[in-house]
């Protein structure tokens, strides 16, 4: 067998007890991966053994728990290269993280008339709450050109940059594209211009596809999801540099984050705590670190060769079906696969896949302002995970040809 075919071959399928019970082409990973049973065991194993708030409890079941949270912590650092396990504050998802940078060093470092550069290919999670700023403060907005084939101008952004451009913030995979965007280049020519401009990476699909090095991209800010990584809902992690992290106000305030509070007066503790008011989602941070060990354990280089492998093979088959625009064509692209028939709406078309038991993404995958940049407004989505197998994709093959035949 050629490496090729042994890579669109190898897919850990037997590791996700869902596709035990179930025979579905799941091709909607980009939106939310399914769950290995090492995640599964991981999160039911601290509610059966040891399972107790942390930091707080002197008990065994405390300090037991305490540690594998504060483990998943340091897993979820060295996962993207992070000098250390303080770098990182645990949030609900890649969403907050974005929405906690913009309200805490947003409102701290930015005035009026001071502007934010973002790439016009964002999710809708890496506009809104600049907008919310904008609309709060009076900083302004501009936006990087995507070029027809899915790729970002960095010429373009090279000349956009002025004295007032503070921040810039990029997509590091985009999630409607696919576009595997150079963002070390990206860090390098904004802090080119002025060192102290700070970056922010959105790598909810990021960190799923390739290894990841903050420290080799340089940015300040990095973000990421559970969900998509394999691991579960409700938590998502915001790494930032130390001292731009010291700098930083709190973003709510409660319990743990506190060092002494009277009536008139608080002090807060040190990053990451001064920033996870509350009880954390202590059982999903844990399942995070178990979805690591788990890819840790396989290689993501392993995972991207094989949807490198599977991707090249599903647009080969793809190339078979008659009307067929595909958005985002860049040279570094991953397992995202977006298109439109000239037969068929997206909806449409994803309601008869459903039926043929393949699951996809149709719609504007929260990318609103990309779908507008292609004169679109929606889009079908096939996204390939780990699990991904060439039997998916002839099973979408097959179930666009059936579509076709309906709707064309
Ligand atoms: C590129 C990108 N950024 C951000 C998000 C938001 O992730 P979450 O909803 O987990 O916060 C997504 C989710 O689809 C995404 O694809």
């Amino acid at each position: 067998m050629s490496t090729v075919a042994k890579q669109i071959e190898q897919s850990w399928r037997d590791d996700f007890p869902v596709f035990r019970e179930s025979g579905v082409a799941y091709l909607d990973s980009a939106s939310s991966a399914q769950k290995p049973q090492a995640v599964i065991d991981a999160m039911a194993g601290v509610m059966q053994t040891h399972y107790a708030n942390i930091h707080r409890g002197l008990y065994d079941f405390s300090q037991k728990t305490t540690s594998a949270f504060e483990a998943a912590r340091a897993k979820a650092a060295a996962f993207i290269g992070a000098a250390s396990a303080e770098e990182v504050v645990f949030t609900r998802n890649a969403t907050e993280g974005i929405n906690l940078v913009a309200q805490s060093w947003g409102r701290e470092h930015l005035k009026e008339g001071d502007e934010i550069i973002l790439t016009g290919m964002e999710h809708h999670a890496n506009i809104v709450p600049w907008q919310l700023l904008w609309k709060q403060m009076g900083v302004s907005i501009r936006t990087i050109p995507v070029r027809d084939d899915g790729t970002l101008d960095l010429e373009a952004f090279e000349r956009m940059l002025t004295p007032r451009t503070k921040m810039v913030c990029a997509v590091h995979v985009s999630n409607a594209l696919g576009t595997i965007n150079d963002v070390k280049r990206l860090t390098y020519i904004a802090k080119d211009f002025y060192p102290d401009m700070k970056v922010l990476i959105d790598g909810a699909q990021g960190v799923v596809h390739q290894a990841v090095d903050v420290q080799d991209i340089g940015c300040d800010f990095y973000v990421y999801t559970g969900h998509k990584l394999y691991g579960p809902t409700g938590i998502g992690v915001l790494w930032g540099r130390a001292e731009v992290l010291e700098s930083m106000p709190p973003y709510q305030g409660g319990g743990d984050m506190v060092e002494k509070v009277t009536f008139e007066h608080t002090t807060f503790k040190k990053p990451p705590a001064r920033f996870e008011a509350g009880t954390p989602a202590i059982i999903e941070a844990i399942g995070l670190g178990a979805a690591i060990d788990y890819l840790n354990t396989i290689g993501i280089d392993a995972i991207a060769a094989h949807e490198q492998a599977l991707l090249a093979y599903g647009m080969e088959r793809l190339a078979d079906i008659d009307g067929l625009t595909f958005y985002g064509n860049a040279p570094q692209k991953a397992g995202i696969i977006s298109f439109t028939a000239d037969w068929g709406h997206p909806s449409d078309i994803g309601m008869i896949l459903d039926q043929c038991g393949v699951a996809v993404r149709t719609g504007h995958h929260c990318c609103q302002p990309v779908m507008e940049r292609f004169d679109i407004d929606a889009t079908v989505r096939a996204s390939l995970g780990l699990y991904s197998s060439a039997a998916d994709l002839d099973a979408l093959v097959a179930g666009l040809r059936k579509a076709k035949d309906l709707l064309g």
